[in-house]
């Protein structure tokens, strides 16, 4: 394994921000985590795990050990009557995952299609999009532990999945390197188009009989049409969650703001979208240097080129403050700030 030192980062985070790691790494087997975590040197080195650095914003130069995950290899290691369970490395590209599933009819992560980064990073936020979460097909993984330097797997309780929440994300955080993640996947599927978006684009695709291929491929149109690829405009999705609101405060504002977009929840409350929140404060394609809200989304702050980290932070900080001062509704950011 070779340690880089004051490594770029720039390519390695869908932002495109400019940063350098004081020491670098990219590891492709248990063995060389053991090794690199026992080097005395890095003992007290604070270290950030990356993969595809796409739910990332680097707001300085990283002056610890970047441990980039490229374990890889897909297996299915089991199955009974209803399931199959199917075992994925951490360093495996999600989408590409996603895609082997459906090629192989394994079903229920089709409307997770095309959601960049890794496998390993999916659990840390429970990605989530067009009403399927992946705490819905989700059965253990495996990670290693930095102190004590052995595997522990982890059940779906375990995990203490939420909206873009779990246990990796609090209490151990920077504690365990996810190795693995394991699906449920079902035999015979059952397809999710509750989010009204696929069924429109099925209907303009022309599709009658719904498959699994054919979801994944109307989730994939939907998403090229609505989010910036990182390709061409440095971003990480969402900046901010989704709020969750009390009932009262919910009707209170829809009294004001009859159009207000909001979900209702099973514990009663209400789900607000945060686009449409920030639209109304007129920050929706706006810039301020090269940090902006994205034209046709206003929950995606972007990268026209050279923003650094901490001028999108400072963007996102003020679009905060005018959903607080026009909703009085807090905003919490959705992507990890380093
Ligand atoms: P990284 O950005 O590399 O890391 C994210 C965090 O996880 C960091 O704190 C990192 O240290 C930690 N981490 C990463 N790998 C490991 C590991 N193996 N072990 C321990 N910790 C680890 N998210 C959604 O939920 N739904 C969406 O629809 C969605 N759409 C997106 C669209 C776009 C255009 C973009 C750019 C992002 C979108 N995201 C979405 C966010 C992002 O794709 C997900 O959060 C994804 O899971 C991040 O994966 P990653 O490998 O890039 O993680
Ligand atoms: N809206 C606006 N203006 C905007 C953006 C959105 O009014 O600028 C309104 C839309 O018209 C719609 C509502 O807000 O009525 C919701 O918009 P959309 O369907 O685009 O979804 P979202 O709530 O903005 C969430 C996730 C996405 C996920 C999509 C699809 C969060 C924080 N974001 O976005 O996840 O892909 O739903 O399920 O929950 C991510 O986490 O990075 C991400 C992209």
């Amino acid at each position: 394994m070779k340690i880089l030192e004051y490594q770029s980062l720039k390519k390695l985070n869908t932002f495109g921000i400019d940063v350098t790691a004081k020491y670098f790494v990219e590891f492709s087997s248990i063995e060389d985590i053991q090794e690199i975590l026992s080097n005395p040197k890095f003992l007290n080195t604070k270290k950030l795990i990356l993969g595809g650095g796409s739910n990332l914003l680097f707001t300085q130069n990283f002056d610890g050990l970047v441990l980039k995950n490229n374990l890889k290899g897909i297996k299915l290691i089991k199955e009974d009557a209803d399931f199959y369970y199917v075992k994925s490395a951490a360093g495996e590209v999600w989408h590409d995952f996603v895609m082997h599933c459906i090629k192989n009819n394994y079903a229920g992560l089709e409307n997770l299609s095309l959601i960049p980064g890794n496998v390993g990073a999916s659990p840390m936020q429970n990605i989530g999009a067009y009403g399927v979460e992946i705490k819905d097909v989700f059965y253990e993984l495996e990670a290693f532990s930095i102190a004590d330097k052995t595997i522990r797997t982890f059940s779906k309780t375990e995990c203490k999945f939420g909206y873009r929440e779990s246990v990796f994300k609090h209490e151990l955080k920077n504690k365990y390197i996810i190795t693995s993640v394991t699906f449920k996947l079902l035999k015979n599927p059952k397809f999710n188009t509750s989010y009204g978006a696929i069924e429109t684009e099925l209907k303009a695709m022309g599709i009658i009989e719904k498959s699994i291929r054919t979801i994944s491929k109307a989730v994939c149109n939907i998403r090229n049409s609505k989010l910036p690829n990182p390709a061409e405009i440095g971003n990480a999705g969402s900046f901010f969650k989704n709020p969750e609101v009390v009932r009262g405060k919910y009707e209170f504002l829809k009294t004001k703001y009859p159009n207000i977009v909001g979900y209702e929840l099973e514990n009663g409350n209400v789900k607000l979208a945060a686009g449409w929140l920030i639209e109304q404060t007129g920050w929706k394609g706006k810039t301020v240097g090269d940090a902006g809200v994205h034209k046709l989304q206003a929950l995606v702050l972007v990268n026209y080129g050279n923003a650094k980290g901490n001028e999108i932070f400072d963007l996102s900080t003020k679009v905060l403050e005018s959903v607080k001062e026009k909703f009085g509704v807090e905003l919490e950011r959705e992507v990890n700030i380093i």
